[in-house]
């Protein structure tokens, strides 16, 4: 890469898409992929993954218009190195494949400001490996760093705090861009945060890689993990586990009770719909005003084998179902006598339902707002 190239490439990438993308067909596309490479290289540090006992594999995607330039970064095993090098050349099949429009990834790159992500796709090959769900796969590391460095990640950035810590929430999904929008406000205060699932499953001394992150991103509050298994190995310092099973309300409050009026409440436990709605209701009730309630892994709502539906998208006993009505919820006072609805406490509790991708964000808060003025016509008149 000639150093003219690199100027005009750098200069562009903090000026408008269309600068940078002129810049990238004058340069070529592949030359604009290796400046790429350079800036990403020094920030890697991947020689501090010592775990693969296999070659693994990482290919990157980058799209400049009708062209796709491919390289893939092979990590080595036993910690003997890792390289950038053409697509395909390597026996070993690519374990995830990022795809990026190379000038959104130069801009987040080298960018000063950083840039979305928002045409970058992650697609993992053993996606459908079982062992996969509970212990990612070794490359889930190695995308991690890959991500961060594209980013310019630092110590005030969430998805940093996540590859530093191992927490899934980054990488596999794509949770924690959106946990950084919805918490800033309350990453000051000295909050209450209680995470349902602490990880690691059977093993007692397994997971905790969220409980450890939220304790680095809100520096002055106390972060409680209940699990069903026994995780008092992650106490530590601002970090408290508690035991009981999420699906019995009794034992869920009674171990809840001491922790006070939570700030925030993630449930990640058993995903199996029945319990998440049990616990809603159960918990909800103790959140803060002002304080978030969320659920991941929406998926299982869809899905039969955890208490979802195939039937209906809005069945009440799946979590989108309930979702969906705390939508309805949110704008009762709009409501026609055509729609009639039962009223719940909820009504006037919730401030602001967010979803994303297997991810809702409950804001609670007074939601007293009158409803449109009555003689604005509701029903179309008679024709
Ligand atoms: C997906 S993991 C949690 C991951 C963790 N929150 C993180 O982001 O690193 C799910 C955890 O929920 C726990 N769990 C499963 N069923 C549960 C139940 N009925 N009550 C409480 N915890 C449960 C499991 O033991 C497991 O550790």
């Amino acid at each position: 890469m000639d150093f003219a190239t690199a100027r005009t490439l750098v200069r562009a990438a903090t000026l408008g898409i269309d600068d940078l993308e002129r810049a990238i067909a004058a340069a070529g596309a592949c030359a604009a992929v290796d400046f790429l490479l350079d800036e990403i290289r020094p920030r890697l540090r991947l020689s501090e993954l010592s775990e693969f006992d296999q070659d693994t594999i990482v290919r990157l995607c980058l799209q400049a218009g009708a062209e796709t330039v491919h390289r893939d970064l092979v990590v080595r095993r036993n910690g003997s190195g890792w390289a950038f090098g053409p697509s395909g050349e390597h026996p070993v099949a690519a374990a995830a494949v990022i795809t990026q429009d190379l000038a959104e990834a130069l801009r987040g790159t080298v960018s000063p400001s950083g840039a979305s992500a928002a045409t970058r796709s992650v697609q993992w090959r053993d996606a459908d490996d079982f062992t996969a769900f509970h212990s990612p796969p070794a490359a889930f590391r190695v995308v991690q760093r890959l991500l961060a460095a594209m980013e310019r990640r630092d110590d005030r950035d969430l998805s940093a705090l996540a590859a530093h810590h191992g927490s899934d929430k980054w990488g596999l999904h794509n949770y924690t861009p959106h946990y950084q929008r919805h918490f800033e406000p309350l990453r000051d205060e000295p909050i209450v945060l209680l995470e349902i699932g602490v990880g690691g499953y059977q093993d007692p001394t397994g997971g905790g890689a969220s409980l450890r992150m939220w304790r680095d991103f809100f520096p002055r509050a106390l972060v409680y993990g209940l699990d069903v298994v026994d995780k008092s190995a992650h106490d530590e310092g601002r970090i408290r586990t508690l035991l009981a099973d999420q699906a019995d309300p009794g034992s869920l409050s009674r171990a809840v009770e001491p922790i006070g009026r939570p700030d925030i409440i993630i449930d990640d436990g058993s995903h199996i719909n029945k319990h998440v709605l049990s616990t809603f209701r159960a918990l909800f009730p103790l959140l803060r005003p002002g304080g978030k309630y969320v659920i991941e892994d929406l998926q299982t709502a869809y899905w039969p084998s955890f208490g979802g539906s195939e039937q209906s998208t809005c069945d009440p006993h799946t979590t989108i179902g309930l979702l969906k009505d705390l939508v309805d919820g949110l704008n009762h006072q709009e409501l026609t006598e055509r729609n009639p609805r039962s009223s719940s406490t909820t009504d006037t509790q919730i401030a602001g339902v967010h979803f994303h991708h297997n991810l809702a964000v409950l804001d609670k808060g007074l939601n007293l707002e009158p409803g449109a003025p009555s003689w604005l016509a509701r029903t179309q008149p008679e024709s």
